[in-house]
């Protein structure tokens, strides 16, 4: 018995030692430790647990980074080919879509803003690009893209500031003031998938305006390495711009960017675009060629939702690589060292292979939570991006059936006017949660400053 304590403790420290070894050039190798990462997320996922719901992760992870999450692993069903997860996914995927099928589900109605739908948008246009089972009754995921798309556009604001989102959908909630750019930048992203995987230019040209607008009120500098902030509210006509830089909103514009070179065939605008862009992300994320949240990670001051960023900065990277194929060769270095620099951290928790926060480390930092895990996830994964298929459009191997008015004709609850029949309390409660979200964000990077 205590022999064989004995020799399983140091098995365990043997593991711990050597947990994830990652071969970069073997896709067994990198599905493998991709399995282990994943497991690692799915120990917080609630869908699976007693008494918890099909689509949410346990708090403190909010409903938006559930749909980070899923993201993250659809693209690892894809890349690894591997459905072990795809009913897991596919019953998320429709348990979170709401009543009208617009990523508007009525538990999240107090608390949801512009970016918190449109994260689970990207996450069904990787559903509609990746051929996806789609669901046999009600909408394709196309469809709930488009409502996804139809409804936020509907919120365009152009009473304020000349144009754009806000950041909340509902009035009550404060930070309703704020138009921000993961908000916008997430939109016109959408819009450039929407148009390349249908061929409609409708969409493209709303991209077209979503990035004149954020380029023209300054949220996003389109310098040589250009600068992407984090917003401003209307008070002083958006001018009042907070400064923050985050890898998350610089990968949606350029990820946004390389879908729009790809739909329009390679235009020079948006090759230019795309090039000041990766200027950007390389010259304020990178550090030795290892990606880290600049603006929270070195002062120590990353909150839950900080330290999910470079999940989504990683798939964006990797989408880029694909869609414009010149950015391959700067692109696919910084996906190679940061892969392997958070495989090296990936040796914490009691179960040995538990990721860290700094992949500059070249150890467990102490960190972890699901934002750690599907950082690593989407960085080690996005190894084998050139291995399958482009994302796909309607005419080469997407099967998803759409519906353009998705969305404009709501049955249940008419959440473009905004007029849901809400009591007081209720509106208080969440004033006061996003408010006090709101306080630690901008007090948390206003304490950074100095
Ligand atoms: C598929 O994923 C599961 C869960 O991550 C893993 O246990 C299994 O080994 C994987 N299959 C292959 C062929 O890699
Ligand atoms: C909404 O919340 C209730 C109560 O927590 C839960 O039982 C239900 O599953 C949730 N529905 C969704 C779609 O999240
Ligand atoms: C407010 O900002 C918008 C966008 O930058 C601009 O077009 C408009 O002229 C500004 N309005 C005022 C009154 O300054
Ligand atoms: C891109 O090329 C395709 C095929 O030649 C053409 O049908 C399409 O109209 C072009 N799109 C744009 C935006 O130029
Ligand atoms: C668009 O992306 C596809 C898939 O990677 C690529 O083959 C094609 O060359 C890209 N188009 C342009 C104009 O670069
Ligand atoms: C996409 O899915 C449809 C329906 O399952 C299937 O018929 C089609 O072959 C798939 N396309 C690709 C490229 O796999
Ligand atoms: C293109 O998209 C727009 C915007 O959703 C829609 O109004 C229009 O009907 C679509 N056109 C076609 C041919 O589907
Ligand atoms: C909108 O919904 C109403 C009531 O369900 C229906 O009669 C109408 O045909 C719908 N319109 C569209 C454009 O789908």
């Amino acid at each position: 018995m205590i022999l064989n304590e004995l020799i399983l403790s140091a098995l365990s420290f043997v593991s711990f030692t050597f947990a994830m070894d990652l071969d970069t050039s073997s896709k067994e190798s990198i599905c493998g430790a991709t399995s282990l990462i994943i497991k690692g997320m799915l120990d917080y996922y609630w869908g699976t647990q007693y008494g918890g719901t099909v689509g949410m992760f346990q708090p403190p992870y909010y409903w938006w980074e559930a749909g980070e999450a899923f993201g993250g692993m659809l693209e690892n069903w894809y890349l690894c080919q591997n459905d072990t997860y795809a009913d897991l996914l596919f019953d998320a995927l429709t348990a979170q879509t709401g009543p009208d099928y617009d990523y508007i589900p009525q538990n999240q109605t107090m608390v949801e803003g512009n970016d918190d739908q449109c994260i689970w948008g990207l996450t069904v246009m990787d559903a509609v690009e990746r051929n996806f089972t789609n669901p046999t009754e009600g909408p394709g995921w196309l469809a709930m893209g488009q409502a996804v798309f139809n409804t936020m556009w509907s919120r365009w604001d152009a009473a304020d500031c000349g144009g754009g989102l806000r950041w909340q959908i509902f009035t009550w909630n404060s930070g309703y003031d704020y138009k921000n750019t993961i908000s916008n930048a997430c939109l016109f992203q959408m819009a450039a998938r929407l148009g390349r995987y249908t061929g409609n230019n409708t969409y493209l040209d709303v991209a077209n305006d979503v990035f004149d607008w954020l380029t023209g009120v300054g949220y996003v500098n389109m310098d040589n390495a250009a600068e992407v902030y984090d917003g401003a509210d209307i008070s002083e006509n958006c001018t009042d711009i907070t400064k923050y830089q985050w890898s998350y909103n610089n990968g949606c514009m350029l990820g946004g960017a390389a879908y729009m070179y790809n739909a329009t065939n390679g235009s020079s605008i948006w090759e230019t675009r795309v090039t000041q862009l990766l200027n950007g992300a390389k010259a304020y994320f990178f550090q030795d060629d290892i990606m880290y949240e600049s603006a929270c990670q070195t002062a120590k001051t990353c909150n839950n939702d900080q330290r999910s960023f470079k999940s989504l900065f990683s798939r964006m990277l990797g989408f880029t690589s694909v869609l414009v194929p010149s950015t391959r060769d700067i692109i696919d270095p910084l996906i190679l060292a940061s892969a392997q620099g958070a495989a090296r951290t990936c040796n914490g928790g009691t179960d040995g292979h538990t990721c860290g926060l700094n992949w500059q480390a070249s150890t467990h930092d102490g960190y972890y939570g699901l934002g750690e895990q599907m950082s690593a996830l989407e960085v080690i994964q996005n190894l084998l991006i050139h291995d399958r298929p482009a994302p796909y459009t309607s005419i080469d191997g997407g099967s998803s059936e759409g519906d353009a008015n998705a969305g404009l004709n709501k049955t249940s609850k008419n959440v473009l006017s905004n007029d849901l029949d809400i009591k007081t309390g209720d509106k208080v409660g969440a004033a006061i949660l996003t408010a006090g979200v709101l306080a630690i964000l901008v007090g948390g990077a206003i304490w950074m400053l100095f």
